[in-house]
């Protein structure tokens, strides 16, 4: 676990950079010199974030309003900017959000600091046993399981195991009528495209190193979770435009630069 102060400006962090890169303002200039040197190296980065997020703002409204969910728990929720979540859920919108960055959560509860229903705790999403075991989750659930659960930008940093380790728990503890909103950062044919090469070096060398996968693996690491109804690749997510992403900037990404998200049932 990343045991970083919020006040230690002698490095960049992981979280500061992503905010850095999404537009935000919870970062220090060494953030934003590490930042520069990654967009230099791989300019549709900025895209490809944004693009997460915003799908996962589009997932926000689908599960409240068109599938009625008031409660929704978020793990390794990253810092909880002007994209997050709790802005484009509904006002009285339950969120819990979670990381297991001390420095992401530290700035995270900075951030919501004053926001009813809104709260922020630190938590290993690879044991989501240690989130909704914790006495203040229970406090705010009141016992209630009828909620959608999140994991977004997540799966590339864990392991097969803990993904599996991840659906078990949660298949057992969640009502029947929860839904998990996954996102799969998943390649479209091959897992080991040598064009991801690079991609998956600078994340190494970060301290943060991913595992591209095929949509077909994370099918079977969410048993007994299906999705409902499929695996969407971002680029035909509801409501995507098209023209965002040049030619270029979708080769540039790369096999693994894209993502695949799913609404997964019981
Ligand atoms: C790419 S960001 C994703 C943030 C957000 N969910 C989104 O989609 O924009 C990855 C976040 O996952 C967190 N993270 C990575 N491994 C984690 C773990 N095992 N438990 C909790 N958080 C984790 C990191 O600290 C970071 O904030």
């Amino acid at each position: 676990m990343p045991q970083d102060s919020i006040t230690d400006t002698s490095k960049p962090n992981a979280g500061r950079i992503y905010d850095f890169v999404l537009g935000g303002s919870h970062n220090f200039e060494v953030d934003r010199q590490a930042a520069e040197k990654l967009i230099d190296a791989f300019p549709f980065l900025p895209k490809t974030m944004r693009l997460q997020r915003w799908c996962l703002q589009d997932l926000a409204v689908e599960l409240t309003e068109k599938r009625g969910f008031d409660v929704l728990i978020d793990f390794a929720s990253g810092l909880p900017t002007n994209d997050h979540l709790h802005l484009a859920a509904p006002a009285g919108t339950t969120i819990i959000y979670s990381d297991w960055d001390p420095i992401v959560v530290e700035y995270g509860r900075e951030i919501v600091k004053g926001m009813p229903n809104v709260h922020y705790f630190h938590a290993d999403a690879r044991h989501p046993e240690e989130l909704l075991n914790r006495p203040e989750v229970n406090e705010i659930l009141k016992g209630r399981r009828d909620v959608a659960l999140i994991t977004w930008g997540l799966a590339a940093f864990i392991g097969d195991e803990d993904i599996s380790h991840i659906a078990d728990f949660l298949h057992g503890w969640a009502d029947k009528k929860s839904v998990w909103a996954f996102n799969a950062q998943a390649a479209k044919d091959n897992p080991h495209d040598p064009r991801d090469a690079r991609i998956l070096e600078y994340y190494k060398q970060i301290g943060a190193p991913m595992n591209i996968r095929s949509v077909d693996q994370y099918l079977k690491l969410v048993k007994p979770w299906h999705p409902d109804p499929s695996f969407i690749s971002f680029n035909d997510w509801h409501g995507f435009d098209p023209s965002y992403m040049t030619e270029a900037e979708i080769i540039g990404a790369g096999p693994g630069g894209g993502g695949y998200g799913a609404y997964l049932r019981k």
